[in-house]
């Protein structure tokens, strides 16, 4: 299994540009299974799960080709309803399907998706919504199957804004003649992008004046043509990145408004940013970092995706800030990590104390999540000496041509295959 080999102490400098949201393209693949016509879809990041979900679609019927980050899904005979444990246990949106085949085909069976690394992750608030849309749901043998002799238009209240069932119950939602209302949604931009993706396929999806989502449900949905939006958890790793290594890093390509909350708090921190049309300029600093306290939340709040290379900036701050992780119950996998290159973190339930330190020690250290792996890159920029970070493939989950990126902003980092003993 690859690792990253890091020499880190080094300030990165430079421009990164921003690949399209892993978030957003995950959803607007799976979108495609509600039509048989084609649709073409561009910034499609390179990335594992992205293959994964190129996989599932091929599994269930659609022919793919993908190159230079544009995917191009078309119907290739008639469409399964059904998906092995195998592709699913690889990645929890794979869960994502239930909501068009259930809507194309008013039946559906799926693998439960098991838990993660950052928490159970159940799908109750899924499920009931297909209830609420004349499904019944059953669970056996770790499948859910869900059966409706005919699907209706429904108003449902989300008992938690969670952006997964937001998207799955959009997209069955979308193919249900009537007016169904969603309320209570993730406000997410990725969900954002997939409604748009779905209204260029025809559908009617509205926001209403109480934020409410309102969709008329059509008979059919036609192929569309689709940009999927920059990565705005990319874009804060690379923030984040360069402010911790003390670097001058411009990161362009992005959709500065979508991580307004960060900015605030590395301003708060003492850090200087210069927010452009789509791109941010991280200018050098050298003064104190200042502790600040975040609490995750669903957007526009701290996102939780951004928690753990955050928690890496505080390492380093002058004084004791508070993480506090209120969306998922175990995300502090990289503190132990981070501990292990010399930072001072205490955790308890959901909150982290992080007191800094002056400068973090290269270490060997491992993964357990995507974001959190990204959170152990950043501390090997930071820390001087040879950091080895290992289970990358965590990492390469969520962020394209990573150590290409660093390596141009001037970071020194290789990927090791410690197996074949090659870089
Ligand atoms: C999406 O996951 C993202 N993944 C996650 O990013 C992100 O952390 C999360 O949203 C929150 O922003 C993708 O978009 C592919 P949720 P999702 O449903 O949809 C609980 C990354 O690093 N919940 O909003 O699964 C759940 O357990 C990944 O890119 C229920 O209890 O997140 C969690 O505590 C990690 N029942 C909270 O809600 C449900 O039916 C938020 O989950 C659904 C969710």
């Amino acid at each position: 299994m690859d690792r990253f080999i890091i020499h880190g102490g080094k300030k990165l400098h430079g421009t990164v540009h921003i690949s399209g949201s892993k978030n957003a393209a995950l959803p607007i693949l799976v979108a495609t299974l509600l039509t048989d016509e084609p649709c073409v879809l561009h910034r499609v990041p390179n990335l594992r799960d992205v293959r994964t979900t190129l996989k599932i679609l091929e599994y269930l019927g659609k022919k793919v080709e993908y190159k230079d980050n544009t995917a191009t899904i078309t119907a290739d005979g008639t469409l399964k309803n059904t998906l092995p444990y195998e592709l699913v246990k690889q990645m929890r949106a794979s869960f994502w399907v239930a909501g068009p085949l259930l809507a194309r085909f008013k039946t559906a069976e799926i693998p439960l998706p098991g838990g993660c690394a950052i928490g159970v992750r159940p799908v109750d608030i899924h499920l009931k919504g297909f209830e609420k849309l004349g499904a019944e749901c059953e669970t056996k043998a770790g499948n859910v199957i869900l059966r409706a002799r005919e699907l209706t238009p429904a108003k449902i209240v989300l008992r938690f804004p969670s952006v997964g069932a937001t998207q799955n119950l959009l997209m069955c939602a979308c193919l249900i003649p009537g007016e169904t209302v969603l309320e209570n949604v993730a406000k997410e931009p990725e969900v954002d992008d997939v409604i748009a993706f779905l209204n260029k396929m025809g559908a009617d999806i509205r926001q209403g004046e109480k934020g409410q989502l309102i969709v008329h449900g059509k008979t059919a949905l036609h192929g569309a043509e689709h940009t999927v939006v920059a990565d705005r958890i990319e874009t804060g790793s690379y923030v984040l990145a360069a402010c911790a290594t003390r670097g001058d890093v411009t990161v362009s390509g992005c959709v500065p408004e979508h991580n307004s909350i960060l900015w605030e708090d590395l301003q708060e921190a003492g850090f200087t940013l210069d927010i452009q049309k789509d791109a941010i300029h991280v200018l050098p600093y050298e003064g104190a970092i200042k502790p600040v306290r975040v609490r995750t939340a669903p957007y526009p709040g701290f996102a939780t995706d951004l928690q753990a290379p955050w928690m890496t900036l505080m390492t380093l701050c002058d004084g004791t800030a508070e993480v506090d992780e209120d969306i998922f119950e175990n995300r502090f996998m990289h503190a132990p990590e981070l501990v292990r290159m010399g930072a001072d973190i205490v955790t308890e339930k959901s909150v982290a104390r992080v007191t800094g330190v002056k400068e973090l020690s290269a270490a060997h250290v491992q993964a357990s999540d995507l974001r959190g792996g990204m959170a152990l890159v950043i501390a090997g920029l930071c820390a001087p000496g040879e950091t080895e970070v290992e289970r990358v493939y965590h990492i390469d989950r969520g962020y394209e041509n990573l150590e290409q990126k660093l390596t141009a902003l001037g970071a020194d980092i290789r990927r090791y295959n410690p197996d074949k003993n090659e870089f």
